[in-house]
């Protein structure tokens, strides 16, 4: 099939490459020249493990190419994706600007029959504008042409979108017509392994879906965050009840784990969105509310066992901090716990030596020519002359470290571990002293 994707985001990209390596004829579009040239000379525009080898194997093979130029775009594919950014305005609301402006671009230039899907998430509502955006520019041009609006949000993590995109556990389809219906149907049919992962809906629903899923997941995490916190002072210990809850069926062992807060591009994002969106038609939704409370405090909770243990001035103290990256095999620091905890430390008067596989760069222009602030390029260098260890994410680099070296290197034999990556009894034997979460 022929296929356009608008915006060579992660989503739109990972789509395109993934659509390509099936066999169809894949044009990228993206109005930004500096991220199109990336793409041609043979590069891609940010981390996601196997992605490059999926971009190169198809250019090769002339299936994915890639352009800014608009009228081929919308020539080239009979379906054509929308996979452009929806930022967060300032009232939390998801700023739909980019994908409007891509559903005019379609309706300008489209000559015959065309299924826009809209990849991108999007509030409730959003595939109705979509649709009369295409039609007022058909109208403008006075052309009666077909058209069909499908809702398809995905569910791409971070690390592992490739693996995602290519084996999905289920591909959500909204759709009103037999004729996007059947498009959408042969499109995904090469994933369509084991069993029907293709559910299809109406587009309102599919919508819905996304922020539900992601706002389930949300959930999760805050309340086993918030158990955390109080095993803590119950002298429970986390670890232990997540394996005591996860063997029942209906609760599962997925995102159960406690850690110092989610962050990332949707969580976040999407759980502001559907707050606002709720709120827009009249529902207040007190869990979701909370939900986002809760993570917000805790991307606190490492600084509030930093300043138990050393006092609120941090004047003079170093930390040593691994893993900067919201979450592991990322270099993408959107809402990551680790921006909150620099900041606290800075504004306590403490400096920070940081280390990351991957994202010390983008922390470098978050945080500008900050001398606070220094980087490392080998985990146990960050120790040096710091009071503390402070883990933030969870990468399976630190899993197994020498932890003499560790109690050597550091000034005082302190580990904070946002993650829980340790057995608090093994960091006893070492002779260290273990702050997790939730932890006994
Ligand atoms: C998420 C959804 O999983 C994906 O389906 C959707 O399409 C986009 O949003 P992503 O943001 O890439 O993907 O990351 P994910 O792996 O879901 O982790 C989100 C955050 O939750 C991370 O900060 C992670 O550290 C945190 N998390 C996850 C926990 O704190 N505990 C857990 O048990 C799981």
């Amino acid at each position: 099939m022929k296929i356009t994707v608008v915006g060579t985001g992660y989503v739109g990209l990972v789509s395109g490459a993934c659509l390509a390596d099936v066999g169809n004829d894949v044009l990228c579009l993206d109005v930004d020249a500096g991220k199109i040239r990336i793409l041609e000379e043979g590069g891609i525009p940010i981390h996601e493990p196997g992605l490059l080898e999926i971009v190169r194997r198809n250019v090769a093979a002339g299936r994915l190419s890639f352009t800014t130029d608009i009228e081929r775009a919308v020539a080239h594919g009979a379906v054509q994706f929308i996979a452009v950014g929806t930022p967060p305005d300032e009232d939390g609301s998801a700023d739909l600007q980019y994908v409007l402006a891509a559903a005019r671009n379609i309706g300008r230039y489209m000559d015959g029959y065309r299924v826009i899907v809209d990849k991108s998430t999007v509030p409730v509502g959003t595939g109705d504008k979509v649709k009369a955006a295409i039609a007022e520019e058909l109208s403008k041009r006075s052309a009666d042409l077909p058209f069909s609006v499908v809702s398809n949000p995905e569910f791409l993590k971070e690390g592992a979108a490739v693996e995602d995109f290519m084996r999905p556990d289920r591909i959500v389809v909204g759709a009103e017509d037999e004729r996007a219906i059947e498009s959408m149907r042969q499109l995904y049919a090469p994933f369509q392994r084991n069993h029907d992962k293709l559910v299809f809906m109406d587009v309102r629903s599919a919508e819905l879906t996304k922020y539900a899923a992601n706002a389930m997941l949300a959930t999760r995490i805050s309340f086993m965050n918030e158990l955390a916190n109080l095993a803590e002072t119950l002298g429970a210990d986390i670890e232990l009840v997540r394996q005591g809850i996860g063997s029942d069926p209906r609760i599962g062992w997925h995102f159960l784990y406690a850690g110092c807060g989610y962050g990332g591009s949707c969580f976040p994002k999407d759980v502001k969105a559907l707050i606002k969106t709720a709120d827009e038609h009249g529902h207040k939704l007190k869990v979701l509310g909370a939900v986002e409370d809760a993570n917000e405090a805790q991307k606190h909770v490492l600084i509030d066992k930093i300043v138990a243990r050393f006092g609120d001035d941090l004047s003079g103290r170093r930390f040593a901090l691994w893993g900067l990256a919201f979450k592991p095999n990322t270099d993408d620091m959107r809402e990551a716990p680790s921006r909150v905890i620099i900041a606290e430390l800075f504004r306590r008067g403490a400096t920070v030596a940081a280390y990351d596989p991957v994202a010390m760069d983008e922390t470098r222009r978050i945080f500008g020519d900050e001398a606070r602030l220094s980087y490392v390029d080998r985990p146990m260098k960050a120790l040096e002359e710091a009071d503390a260890l402070v883990i933030v994410t969870e990468w399976k680099e630190f899993r197994s470290p020498d932890f003499d070296r560790i109690r050597g290197l550091l000034r005082q034999p302190v580990l904070f571990d946002g993650r829980n990556m340790y057995d608090p009894a093994v960091m006893r034997e070492s002779g260290l002293e273990y702050h997790g979460i939730g932890r006994r």
